[in-house]
């Protein structure tokens, strides 16, 4: 297959390549750089343009030239930027998609697979979370992902779009030491970034009603992460092969269980061999207490599952860490 794939320079994107050009498909890479990295795509093509910019619209179609496939992962990801800057979040979030939709309806490319995100479901009232629990996102970035699935659904409605869009939980790791999450924006690098200053880790509230008192996530590996997407490719194939239609359009990527941020950050010190003593602070504002993924329907549908645990994440994310610390 020729698969292009939007924002595939960056963190979780890169996993992708890698796995797509293992396996022998023809990756075009389209990225604006602008968080993502060229050292992280090997010997993929790039196309260096922004989605969101429509005067670059001419090279995204260009760039779709035999296209089969689009995987979309270029989006603003920080929520509480989204809450400061929410007409930019939308103009970068659902412009930069609608015009990734609209050169793909023009080029005739049927297939799409989108990053959603958990955040979709805003403070679900579920201990574990179905995919048709009702969706309430409680930041505009949340809702660019809600809305982002919702334009699909119309894509497919006006001229048969098959989509997929994922929603991801707390992503961490590194699928290679080469790979690790350039920012600084989740608890792991958080924590990493912390303690190599000889600063203790912070906790945000450790007053929920969780059993140790601490937020419980659930967190996946990057690199199962990775191959969800591949697996998605391939059920829509076998849909397309067969003539079936595809049941479901969204799936959480998740491993159905949690983790707490005190069992987080005890990881740490087991992985990084680093003493340090963590200290409670406020907070955070928008904290669901537990957010875990029900991945039946993942699991059912395309055989998908995890192989990571929370310690070979951590180990992971660490090992990345050593070969380049994350910076924003
Ligand atoms: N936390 C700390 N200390 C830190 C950093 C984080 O206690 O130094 C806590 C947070 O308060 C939260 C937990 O660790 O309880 C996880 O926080 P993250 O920022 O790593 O992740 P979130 O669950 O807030 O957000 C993630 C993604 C978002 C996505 C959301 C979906 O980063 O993009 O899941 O629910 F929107």
């Amino acid at each position: 297959m020729r698969v292009m794939v939007v924002g595939g320079a960056g963190y979780i994107g890169a996993h992708v390549v890698r796995l797509l050009e293992e396996r022998g498909d023809e990756v075009v890479v389209v990225d604006d750089l602008s968080y993502g990295s060229k050292d992280r795509i090997g010997s993929a093509e790039l196309v260096q343009l922004d989605c969101a910019d429509s005067s670059h619209y001419p090279e995204l179609l260009g760039a779709l030239e035999g296209v089969d496939a689009v995987i979309h992962f270029a989006a603003r990801k920080q929520v509480g930027e989204s809450v400061e800057k929410p007409a930019w979040y939308y103009q970068q979030n659902i412009g930069g998609l609608a015009l990734v939709l609209e050169a793909m309806a023009e080029k005739g490319v049927k297939k799409m697979i989108f990053s959603s995100s958990a955040a979709v479901y805003g403070m679900p009232d579920a201990e574990i979370v179905p995919e048709d629990i009702e969706k309430h996102p409680i930041n505009p970035y949340g809702e660019t992902k809600l809305f982002g699935e919702r334009m699909m659904a119309a894509c497919e409605r006006a001229h048969g779009l098959k989509w997929i869009g994922l929603r991801y939980f707390n992503v961490a790791g590194a699928g290679a030491p080469d790979l690790g999450d350039p920012a600084i924006l989740n608890l792991v690098p958080m924590v990493f970034e912390r303690i190599v200053a000889g600063k203790n880790p912070l906790i945000f509230g450790d007053d929920y009603p969780t059993p140790d008192g601490t937020c419980v996530r659930d967190y996946v590996h990057v690199q199962d992460l990775a191959v969800a997407h591949l697996e998605a490719l391939e059920y829509m194939n076998r849909c397309e092969e067969t003539g079936k239609d595809m049941e479901y359009h969204a799936f959480n990527v998740g491993t159905s269980t949690g983790n707490s941020v005190k069992e987080v950050i005890d990881m740490v010190a087991k992985v990084t061999g680093i003493p340090f003593t963590p200290e409670v602070s406020e907070r955070r504002a928008g904290d669901p207490p537990r957010l875990i993924a029900d991945s039946s329907r993942i699991r059912e549908v395309m055989g998908f599952e995890p192989k990571y645990g929370l310690e070979e994440t951590v180990r992971s994310a660490w090992e990345a860490w050593q070969v380049k610390p994350g910076k924003r």
